[in-house]
């Protein structure tokens, strides 16, 4: 890549972020100059923690990879990628299962703005079977998170399992 003010922009609502997408970034890191962690709602699901929290977790996560800079936007993710002039697009890619929806919604940004692209990386098989709902529902039956996800998300996880177990006992 040439132009050193490239970037390649890796969006995800990452609630929480995990050691999958933490492998991620990094291959992507790699390969671009700088990337962009463009962190959003995802209207399809349910988020455990806020966004400006998830942010905070993501930026603790990537700060010792210099080129990663990590950012939250409203709205269609094609407006944004339109605003910031990047039109390359990062997606992990698990497995089979995750390529209908990747495909479909690779092709409906496409549909929305010609100029983008999206590149599908594959993480390292250890985290084939990793994902942030699986990770909140271990977390949730009380179960170890350490494996699968960085220290700042696990100490988050820990808290938020506290906080869930005392509004209970108070609404009791
Ligand atoms: O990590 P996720 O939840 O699989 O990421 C999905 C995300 C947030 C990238 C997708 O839902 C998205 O792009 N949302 C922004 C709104 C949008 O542009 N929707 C149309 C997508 S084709």
């Amino acid at each position: 890549m040439k132009n050193k003010n490239f970037a390649a922009v890796y969006p995800g609502s990452f609630d929480p972020p995990t050691n999958g997408h933490l492998d991620i970034i990094r291959r992507a890191s790699h390969l671009f100059p700088n990337v962009i962690v463009a962190i959003t709602e995802n209207s399809a699901k349910n988020h455990m923690f806020p966004l400006a929290e998830r942010v905070k977790l993501m930026k603790e996560s990537v700060k010792r990879i210099p080129n990663v800079k990590v950012v939250s936007f409203e709205g269609l993710l094609a407006d944004y990628l339109a605003k910031t002039g990047s039109f390359v697009l990062i997606r992990g890619l698990r497995a089979i299962s995750d390529f209908e929806y990747e495909f479909q919604m690779a092709l409906m940004n496409r549909q929305l703005n010609k100029k983008i692209e999206t590149v599908f990386l594959m993480p390292d098989q250890a985290y084939t079977f990793l994902s942030s709902s699986m990770v909140k529902e271990i977390a949730a039956l009380g179960g170890n998170t350490k494996n699968f996800v960085p220290l700042c998300v696990e100490k988050k996880l820990k808290k938020q399992l506290t906080i869930n177990k005392l509004q209970i006992t108070i609404k009791r």
